[in-house]
């Protein structure tokens, strides 16, 4: 079982989806699917605007929002809270914009005031960039709405790394104002890794439209050919009906539904590894709802505890990244989460560390567990 932030478990019926026969991609029958696919991602992004899907990781999708708007946007405000954030920073430089950072404490996250003040003091900045959910971290930004208002009030473009959490968490892009999102297949939506899912508003498109300085991954090339129904490149057929099916599946469950199983199981996952004893390291305020960073005990190796905990409870998690690297692990809460694999992963954790010796409160996070979900 993977607990990872990504790639998560693929439910069956989206595995056995990738078994259909390979299709002309230019023909009828992946017209029909592209078209199903953008209505139903319309859906979950909350949108009735555009949105596109790109052959690539999520970082292919963050390119490509970053390269279509940087010469008509040049310098862009980014928070950053921990890797993705710096890797948010460096693509946008890498694209050639300019960067002003604020720079945020790991485990906490941006706040709206911070913004504001950057932002009126330098009218040259003409976006902001962001990471909503700090995979690194376990963090999300708290008042993605308020930016997002007042990214609308002030004219910015408004651009948001959801890679780790849409579908996980509340984020309507058309409500909250959000002019690009970038999404990954392999997290909440629980497809396999390789699909880059952006919502595009026309407020983007403006910027968009003057761009000249990205091919593979121009958006007007995508724009251009949804019009006959097909990408402007090959796309990888066997993940497109894996969204498909995926999509399906959200939508029998309900979005609404669905960010709420979310949610109960990272309250249930929270409320369990502070019964056991064990220490969080995001702020409570700013705690994720799709990753949740756990503080090693002193003396714990990273190695061994997850070693064990594959070995002999089958359970995969994630170590910490960057600067976390060794002092934390990271529970991935997304997809196909449930109490069953809420109670596994936690049973695992208390086990493994039993095995190497701590006395943790095993019975109380079980019972933490059980009262999330009696609760509901
Ligand atoms: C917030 C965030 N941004 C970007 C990425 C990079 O995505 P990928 O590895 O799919 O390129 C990740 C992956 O974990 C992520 O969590």
């Amino acid at each position: 079982m993977i607990m990872l932030p990504g790639p998560t478990n693929v439910p069956s019926r989206v595995m056995r989806a990738m078994l259909k026969p390979i299709i002309n991609h230019r023909g009828p029958e992946f017209k029909e699917l592209y078209a199903r696919i953008l209505e139903n991602l319309r859906y979950v992004f909350q949108t009735k605007g555009d949105v596109t899907i790109l052959t690539a990781s999520g970082t292919g999708g963050i390119e490509c929002a970053v390269s279509n708007i940087v010469q008509g946007a040049n310098k862009i405000l980014v928070p950053v809270s921990g890797f993705f954030g710096e890797r948010l920073r460096d693509n946008i430089i890498a694209m050639g914009g300019k960067v002003v950072e604020i720079p945020v404490e790991w485990g906490k996250s941006v706040n709206i005031d911070q913004i504001e003040d950057i932002v009126k003091k330098d009218k040259d900045i003409k976006a902001i960039a962001l990471v909503y959910n700090e995979t690194s971290t376990g963090t999300k930004i708290n008042c993605l709405r308020e930016i997002g208002e007042f990214c609308n009030e002030h004219d910015l473009l408004f651009v948001v790394d959801a890679i780790s959490v849409l579908g996980g968490d509340y984020l309507p892009v058309d409500d909250w104002h959000v002019d690009i999102c970038v999404a990954g297949s392999q997290k909440c939506l629980m497809c396999p890794p390789g699909l880059a899912l952006l919502s595009i508003s026309e407020k983007a498109w403006s910027v968009i439209e003057k761009s000249t300085n990205t091919f593979y991954f121009s958006l007007k090339a995508y724009k251009k050919y949804e019009k006959e129904g097909q990408t402007p490149y090959t796309p990888a057929i066997p993940l497109y009906y894996a969204l498909d099916e995926a999509l399906n599946m959200i939508k029998e469950e309900g979005l609404e539904n669905f960010i709420q199983r979310h949610i109960l199981c990272a309250k249930a996952i929270y409320n369990a590894i502070e019964r056991m004893g064990l220490t969080l390291f995001a702020e409570e305020k700013f705690r994720s709802n799709t990753v949740i960073a756990v503080k090693y005990p002193p003396k714990v190796s990273d190695s061994t505890f997850r070693e064990l905990l594959r070995n002999k409870y089958k359970v995969v998690i994630a170590g910490g990244q960057g600067k976390l690297k060794g002092s934390i692990f990271r529970i991935g809460s997304m997809g196909m989460v449930t109490q069953a694999e809420v109670l596994q992963v936690i049973a695992a954790i208390s086990m493994a560390f039993s095995d190497l010796g701590f006395k943790l409160n095993f019975d109380d996070s079980i019972a933490a567990v059980r009262e999330v979900f009696k609760e509901k």
